[in-house]
C-alpha cells in the first residue's frame, strides 16, 4: 500500500470516529426509528394523569447535566444510598418512573440502543411542548456514565446564592449569562417546596428580615403560604399566576418583584442578566426560540459519545 493510501485511510478512519463521537439530531433514525415517539408517548401518558410531571422532567435534565455532564448519573440508585440523586440540592426531583417506563419500552423494541441520558433530554423537551412551550430539536447520541456520586452534587447552584455565584457556577460548566437567564426561565412551570423559601422570607443575606426586593403585597402572600415555622413541604407555584403554562410571564414577575425563588429575583442584580430579563420579557418570541438553544447547550455538557460510556439496560442501575 502506498504511503498516500495509508494516509487517506487514517484520515477516513479518523473521520468515521469523529462522526461516531458526536451528538446529532435524529441519531436513532435508523437504529431505533420509534425511539423519540416511545419517549413522547410515555411522557404524554404520565402528563395526562399528572401534569406536575412536566416540570419534574424538565428539572431532571438540568440536574443530570450540571453534575458530571448529561450522562444519566441522576437516575442511578446504589445499594449504599450514596448516589447523586440523594444530594441536598436534588431534593424534590421526580419523573424517574417515566424515564424507567420509556426505557422498558425501548429495551423491548431496540435492546441496548437508546441511552438513559438521551431519554432524559427528550423527555425534558416533550415536557416543554406539553406545557405549550417551544418545540426544539434534541440532539441525541449521548451514552450513559459509569458513576453517580452524592459528593459530586454537593455544589449545585443554590436558591439563596447571589447572582455572581450563580453566574460563576454556570460559567464553570461553559454556560453563559444568557443561558443562565433562559434556563432559569424553566421556572415558568412547576412548583417549589416552602423549604426553599425560608432564607428569602425570614433571613435574607443574614439580616433576619425578608428579601426587600419582594413587592409588599406579594410578600404577604408568600408569608401566608410559607409561614415561619410552618410545613416546609407545602408547595407553591414558581411562576405565580401561570405555573402550568410555559410562557414569558415568569420574566414579568421578576421585573415586578413577584418572582418566587431568590435566585430568580437575583437575575436583576447584575447589569447583563438584568438586560437579558428585560429583553426577553419584551420579546416572548425570542424567548421561545432562544430557550430551545440554551436547552441544546445544556444538553451538550460533558456528554459521553462514540465508544465512551455505555447503554444501560435499566436506567436506575449500572449494567
Ligand atoms: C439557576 C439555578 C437554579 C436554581 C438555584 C434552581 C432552584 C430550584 C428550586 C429550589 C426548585 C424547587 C425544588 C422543589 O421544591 O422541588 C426548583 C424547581 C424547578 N427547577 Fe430549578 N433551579 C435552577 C435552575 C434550573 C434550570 C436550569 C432548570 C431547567 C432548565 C430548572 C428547572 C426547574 C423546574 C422545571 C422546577 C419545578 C420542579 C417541579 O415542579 O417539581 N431549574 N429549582
Amino acid at each position: 500500500m502506498s504511503q498516500l493510501t495509508v494516509l487517506s485511510l487514517i484520515f477516513l478512519l479518523s473521520l468515521v470516529r469523529s462522526c461516531q463521537g458526536q451528538l446529532k439530531v435524529g441519531f436513532y433514525d435508523s437504529s431505533c426509528p420509534g425511539a423519540e415517539g416511545i419517549v413522547n408517548s410515555a411522557v404524554a401518558r404520565a402528563f395526562t394523569s399528572n401534569p406536575a410531571i412536566a416540570p419534574q422532567l424538565l428539572r431532571l435534565q438540568f440536574h443530570d447535566c450540571i453534575v458530571d455532564g448529561c450522562d444519566g448519573s441522576i437516575l442511578i440508585n446504589l445499594p449504599n444510598g450514596k448516589q447523586e440523586n440523594k444530594a441536598f440540592g436534588n431534593q424534590g426531583l421526580g419523573g424517574f418512573n417515566v424515564i424507567d417506563e420509556a426505557k422498558t419500552k425501548l429495551e423491548s423494541q431496540c435492546p441496548g440502543v437508546v441511552s438513559c441520558a438521551d431519554i432524559v433530554a427528550l423527555a425534558a423537551r416533550d415536557s416543554v411542548v406539553l406545557t405549550k412551550g417551544p418545540f426544539y430539536d434534541v440532539e441525541t447520541g449521548r451514552r450513559d456514565g459509569f458513576s453517580s456520586s452524592i459528593s459530586h452534587a454537593s455544589d449545585l447552584p443554590g436558591e439563596d446564592e447571589p447572582i455572581n455565584a450563580l453566574q460563576d457556577k454556570f460559567a464553570a460548566k461553559g454556560l453563559s449569562d444568557k443561558d443562565l437567564v433562559l434556563l432559569s426561565a424553566a421556572h415558568t412551570i412547576g412548583t417549589t417546596a416552602c423549604f426553599f423559601m425560608g432564607v428569602r422570607l425570614n433571613n435574607f443575606e443574614g439580616t433576619g428580615r425578608p428579601d426587600p426586593s419582594i413587592a409588599p403585597a406579594f410578600l404577604a402572600k408568600l408569608q401566608g403560604i410559607c409561614p415561619k415555622g410552618g410545613d416546609v413541604n407545602v408547595r407553591l407555584a414558581l411562576d405565580d399566576g401561570s405555573e402550568k403554562v410555559f410562557d414569558a410571564h415568569y420574566l414579568d414577575n421578576i421585573l415586578t418583584g413577584t418572582a418566587v425563588l431568590q435566585s430568580d429575583a437575583a437575575l436583576l442584580n447584575n447589569p447583563t442578566t438584568r438586560a437579558l430579563v428585560e429583553f426577553y420579557a419584551r420579546s416572548p418570541d425570542a424567548f421561545r426560540n432562544d430557550f430551545g438553544l440554551s436547552m441544546v447547550n445544556l444538553g451538550r455538557l460533558g456528554v459521553l459519545t462514540g465508544s465512551n460510556g455505555n447503554i444501560r439496560r435499566a436506567c436506575s442501575a449500572f449494567n
